[in-house]
């Protein structure tokens, strides 16, 4: 359900207009002081029967419109005096409603239209005051409608891509109904994140960590535009980068003017201190602890002469939005890397991308001017390659690794399928398995290939790659890194199986 709340989140957004997701037991006063236009109310797998999340009954009491979808819809229905029941003809997946009504959010919409729905509860009884403005054969009220309060509820889902004028029936809600302004586009959204970054800082020093990864490039340029020179970003060269990483982020910072950059070449360190190691957590842990360590000593040597007062992360907004169900000011900390960072330096922590989401990002980042190359990278996790060589760590399969997973880039990138996956790498297998090269046998290791469709990595699918596609990749790693004889391709989906490999 997380997912469905972000997913309509992010159509409203696209529509122009910012969205914030707040959880069932916000106050009506915080509520109030955000002055919203609009309140969808939406968003938990539960049954409003069954101890579901009930926000404050006063939400309707604002004198806005709300909107309630699904989970909202059974909320409106309860909270207002109608009557909820679970019914033996649940509706689940694609189906096709009669629209009754052809005004408010169903306004432009034809007199039958396919519809997604997924939930089992169904609102029975109307509350007073609301009409049906929707209906399938065996869901009598999929819509209701309060057209003077500026109620509206549907059982089905307009947030899904299978719901076919579902972007009609947001848009309707904001614009029609709520008469919403368009306040959010990126030029906007990073004049403004800049501008609130100038009055955050002041004259304050931040430190920030690169990752290599596009949240804390995007932060950074960010900052960089907000605070200039006082900015000072510290790029730890793990030794677990893929190739090219440490001198195309350099780069493109640099020639932004960027000039407090400093590229720690820790890669000796990290790399002899994961000799032998196999288990997957010891290696997370290893690096965890390396990297704070090396940052620590970054602040308090290169960084001495500056009066550093803030961390800045990369945290995005999925990071923080947790699932309706978990209480609020529930805000993760990105990676493992900063745990400790804070509270031992006393640092205050900046977070500039952290309203937005990975497009989002992306978008700023590209309406900042940097290099789409670097803006479109695929997310690389903070452990790196240690995380994508199963079993232990050498230099001898680093180097394997690192161009093995260069040619699949390059190869998806010639190929135009890279900016259709949301991750795709190479991983080590640590076996070795015989082939056959010109007239001699070899005994290398197997190479395997995973790209995933997702949306922020919580779930995730294989992506399906053309078969020509693969062939020629793999074709392309083992005729060109040598070390490997075979290539697998992963065809499973997260859950079971994760996106990366330990
Ligand atoms: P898994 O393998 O858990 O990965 O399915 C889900 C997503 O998270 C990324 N990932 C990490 N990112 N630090 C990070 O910054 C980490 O320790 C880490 N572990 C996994 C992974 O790349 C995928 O996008």
């Amino acid at each position: 359900m997380e997912d469905s709340l972000h997913l309509i989140a992010r159509r409203v957004r696209d529509l122009g207009v910012k969205a914030e997701i707040l959880h069932g037991d916000t106050t009506v006063a915080e509520i109030q002081a955000l002055n919203p236009v609009g309140v969808i109310l939406s968003g938990s797998p539960h049954s409003v029967l069954e101890g579901g999340p009930l926000p404050d009954k006063r939400v309707f009491e604002l004198g806005i419109p709300v909107l309630g979808i699904c989970y909202g819809h059974q909320l409106m229905a309860h909270l207002l005096g109608g009557k909820v029941q679970n019914k033996e003809n649940k509706e689940f997946g694609k189906e096709v409603v009669s629209i009754k009504k052809k005004t408010g959010i169903l306004k432009g919409l034809v007199a039958k239209e396919v519809v997604w729905f997924s939930h089992g509860d169904q609102a029975t009884k109307l509350p007073k005051g609301f009409v049906i403005t929707a209906s399938t054969k065996t869901c009598a009220h999929a819509g209701f409608a309060d057209e003077k309060r500026r109620f509206f509820g549907i059982q089905f889902h307009p947030e899904v891509t299978h719901t076919v004028h579902g972007k009609k029936i947001i848009s309707n809600f904001i614009f029609g109904i709520c008469k919403a302004k368009k306040d959010w586009d990126m030029k906007s959204v990073a004049k403004n994140i800049i501008a609130d970054l100038k009055k955050e800082i002041g004259d304050g020093h931040v430190v920030v960590g690169i990752s290599g990864g596009v949240d804390s490039l995007v932060a950074a340029t960010l900052l960089y535009k907000a605070i200039g020179n006082r900015l000072h970003a510290v790029f730890v060269d793990t030794g677990l980068l893929r190739k090219g990483e440490v001198e195309s982020v350099s780069k493109s910072l640099r020639s932004q003017g960027f000039k407090n950059l400093h590229v720690i070449d820790a890669s000796e360190m990290f790399l002899s201190r994961l000799v032998g190691v196999i288990e997957p957590e010891e290696k997370r842990k290893i690096i965890g602890h390396s990297f704070v360590e090396v940052f620590e000593k970054a602040l308090t040597e290169e960084l001495k002469a500056y009066p550093i007062g803030y961390l800045a992360q990369g945290t995005i907004y999925p990071d923080r939005v947790e699932s309706a169900s978990t209480s609020k000011h529930s805000s993760k900390i990105k990676s493992h890397h900063n745990l400790t960072l804070p509270e031992r330096m006393k640092l205050k922590i900046v977070e500039p991308v952290k309203d937005l989401y990975k497009d989002e990002v992306r978008r700023v980042g590209e309406e900042l001017g940097l290099p789409h190359a670097l803006v479109w990278r695929h997310p690389f996790p903070g452990p790196g390659l240690a995380i994508r060589i199963v079993g232990e760590i050498t230099p001898e399969r680093l180097a394997i690794l690192r161009e093995a997973d260069a040619v699949f880039t390059e190869e998806l990138k010639l190929a135009g399928e890279y900016e259709k996956i949301w991750q795709s790498f190479a991983a080590l297998l640590p076996l070795k398995v015989v082939g056959v090269m010109g007239d001699a046998r070899t005994y290398e290791y197997i190479i395997a290939l995973r790209a995933v469709d997702s949306i922020d990595g919580m779930s995730a699918d294989w992506h399906k790659m053309p078969h020509e596609l693969l062939e020629k990749i793999s074709s392309a790693i083992v005729g060109k890194v040598r070390g490997v004889n075979r290539i697998l391709y992963d065809v499973t989906q997260k859950p079971p199986a994760t996106i990366e490999y330990e």
